[in-house]
Formats: C-alpha cells, sequence, structure tokens
C-alpha cells in the first residue's frame, strides 16, 4: 500500500503522543532503557520511574559497572525482573563486545541480551533512524487487520508474512522513521485497539477505513486470529514471616526462577495442589524444615512460638496464579545461617532491597506498624 507510511505520519501529526522524555533522543542508551521499560509497563509509570532509571545509571559504562542488585533494587515495582537483569548484562555485552557504543544494525542488536527483533528494530529506527521494522503485538494487530491475515499468531508462517509486510510498508526517506516507528506503535495503542477500536466508534475517522480488509468486511475483531487459551494454571505455597525484633528473615531468590534474583521470604515449592501444612498434615518442624536449611531447626523450634496463620496472598501472573499463605513466626534472637541467600534485614533497611511487589506490600504494611522504612 502505497500511501500506509505517509497517511500514518499524517494521522500521528494530529493525534500521536509526543513531547514524551524518551522521545526524539538519538542516544541509543537512553532508547533501548525506555524501549525495555516499556515493553511490558504503563506510559504513566514509566513517565515516573524512567527519568529516575537515567539519573541513576546515566551512562551505559555505569549501569554494566553497578551491581545487578542495585539494577533489580531500582526497578522494583516495575515487575518482569528479567528486564532487568538482561538489561544489565545487555550493559556489559556493549561495553565489552562494541567497546561501550552500541550497533546500529538491527541484527547485531538482536543478539545483545533481552533485545528482540522488533526492539532491535525499534532502537535501529529512534537513535540510528535506519530502516529497520518493528513488529510487536500492536504492530501485528494493525497489519493482520488491515490487509486480513489469516492464520494464528503462533504460527511461523504468518509471524513471516507479517514481517514481510513490516518492511514493504516502511517510508522510503530515513528520517521519517522516528517519527513513523512512534506513530505505528501509537497508532496500535490508541486507535486500532483489540477490544475497542476506532471504527467501532461511528465516527469513521480511521485513516485506513476504505482500505482496512477486516474492516471492509465486518470482521475487524477477527484479526488477528487467535489460539483458544487454557486457563492459566494455579499454584499454592507457604510462605514464612519470621521476625526478630525490627528485623525480618528474607531470602534470596535464585536468579532462574519468577522473581529471580529478588528478596522475598523463605517458601516451600510451589505445587499444583493445596500444600501439606494447610491441610494440617504436617506440623511446625516439617514446615522450617522444609523452607529453611537444616542446620538450625531444632535451634529455631526450641526458640520460636508457634506458627501463626497470616494472611493468605494471591498473585497473578500472565501464565499462571499462586496463593501465597503466610505463616508468621517470632524469635527472640535473630540465629544466623550460614547460607548467604538467608538474611536478617531490619524493616528500616528494606527499601535498600529488591523485592516482588505482593512481598513489598506485605512487609510495607509491618513496617508501617513498626515505623520502618520501606516506602513506594
Ligand atoms: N511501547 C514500546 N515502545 C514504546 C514507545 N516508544 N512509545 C510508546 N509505547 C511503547
Amino acid at each position: 500500500m502505497k500511501q500506509f507510511s505517509k497517511k500514518l505520519i499524517a494521522w500521528y501529526q494530529q493525534n500521536g503522543r509526543s513531547g514524551l522524555p524518551w522521545q526524539g533522543k538519538r542516544d541509543p542508551y537512553a532508547v533501548w532503557v525506555s524501549e525495555i521499560m516499556l515493553q511490558q509497563t504503563q506510559v504513566a509509570t514509566v513517565l515516573e520511574r524512567y527519568p529516575r532509571f537515567m539519573k541513576r545509571f546515566p551512562t551505559v559504562k555505569k549501569l554494566a559497572t553497578a551491581d545487578v542488585d542495585e539494577v533489580l533494587a531500582e526497578w522494583a515495582g516495575l515487575g518482569y525482573y528479567s528486564r532487568a537483569r538482561n538489561l544489565h548484562a545487555c550493559a556489559g555485552q556493549v561495553v565489552e563486545q562494541f567497546s561501550g557504543k552500541f550497533p546500529s544494525d538491527p541484527l547485531l542488536l538482536e543478539q545483545l541480551k533481552g533485545i528482540g527483533l522488533s526492539t532491535a528494530g525499534a532502537i535501529a529506527a529512534f537513535a540510528f533512524h535506519e530502516r529497520a521494522p518493528i513488529l510487536d503485538a500492536n504492530v501485528k494487530r494493525i497489519l493482520a487487520r488491515i490487509f486480513a491475515v489469516d492464520g494464528s499468531l503462533q504460527d511461523k508462517a504468518v509471524n513471516e508474512r507479517l514481517w514481510e509486510l513490516a518492511e514493504d510498508l516502511l517510508p522510503s526517506k530515513r528520517e521519517d522513521m522516528p517519527v513513523y516507528t512512534q506513530a505505528l506503535m501509537d497508532f496500535g495503542a490508541t486507535w486500532c485497539t483489540s477490544r475497542k477500536p476506532v471504527c467501532f466508534s461511528g465516527e469513521r475517522k480511521c485513516p485506513y477505513l476504505k482500505e482496512c480488509q477486516a474492516n471492509l468486511s465486518d470482521q475487524v475483531l477477527l484479526f488477528p486470529q487467535k489460539k483458544v487459551k487454557a486457563k492459566s494454571p494455579e499454584l499454592n505455597c507457604d510462605m514464612l514471616l519470621m521476625r526478630s525484633g525490627n528485623s525480618v528473615l528474607l531470602q534470596k531468590r535464585a536468579s532462574k526462577t519468577i522473581w529471580g534474583g529478588l528478596w522475598s521470604l523463605p517458601e516451600s515449592p510451589w505445587e499444583t495442589r493445596v500444600s501439606a501444612i494447610q491441610t494440617l498434615e504436617i506440623n511446625t518442624k516439617d514446615f522450617l524444615a522444609a523452607v529453611l536449611p537444616n542446620e538450625k531447626i531444632s535451634t529455631l523450634l526450641k526458640s520460636s512460638q508457634q506458627l501463626i496463620r497470616g494472611e493468605q496472598i494471591k498473585h497473578v501472573f500472565t501464565h499462571r496464579r499462586l496463593w501465597m499463605q503466610i505463616w508468621e513466626a517470632s524469635l527472640s534472637k535473630p540465629l544466623e545461617f550460614s547460607n548467604t541467600d538467608l538474611k536478617w534485614v531490619e524493616l528500616s533497611q528494606l527499601g535498600c532491597y529488591g523485592l516482588p511487589q505482593p512481598i513489598k506490600v506485605l512487609l510495607q504494611q509491618l513496617s508501617l506498624v513498626r515505623g520502618g522504612g520501606l516506602k513506594n
């Protein structure tokens, strides 16, 4: 479609989002950070958190030499923490493999940690004005509708067809790439939305009204075609909220798990069935032995009072739902553990640790009660 990019740019000039702090930048580091943050986080939140992140880590070198824990703590609350671990790892790659300068070729960018082909295209287009296509979920929807692309987005052939279209539709002039790329993102996010596209409003204002094949055949909501989704599995676990004075016992999560690298409460494995302790099939001793190293269990049992059943917290992930049963216990003196992944942390110091959001909220309540220092 010859006029596709011209129409889109004209649409953007009237209706697009402009003046955002990450727009109009040629610094690939600044562009990259914003693209990663915007991937799964709302613009309103990024507006608040992006300037803070850039102030804390103003260059790729500063990010690469920071401790990954500092990066995770700065990322706390934004979710999808593999993004923060990948940002740190990718910064290291850019410093080591490219002397601290991001490459402009999307195929090289895509080789870096945490950068998919669409993000590589966005960075290349925004920072280097490369004629590189993007194809995130919003763009797939726009193209699948306008060109009535048949088949599920999970199919390789469908994706290949969409990439081909995305490439063919690029503006011919490199200098149009930033505005065109931003326009595609904004059009998908605000007008060609998945459930309430603007063509449903009766205003007939969509610039592609007369070309969009899905609209012409009155099938807009049927594109892109989806596979039927199974309900996400439900998991259960028990968590130990062990307190001693103004401190709480935290455990660092293994890096390859959900919330990897963050500090959380010691916990039992996540299982699809309700846990043994919840059905009262095991006692305090077995529970402590399941969530803590064996070395001090008998001392712990002597000094800890009974377990008290605390809140049950539900957390919904993209592909699963987790029920966390909190069990509260207290010790008069904090026992030291030889594992370095277990640590007593003062409530006032919790702000220095990257915590999963539901655990942060739980401990925030404790801090408020105790006057500790965990802020949002
Ligand atoms: N999502 C990913 N990148 C974006 C951007 N540059 N603007 C708005 N939303 C986005």
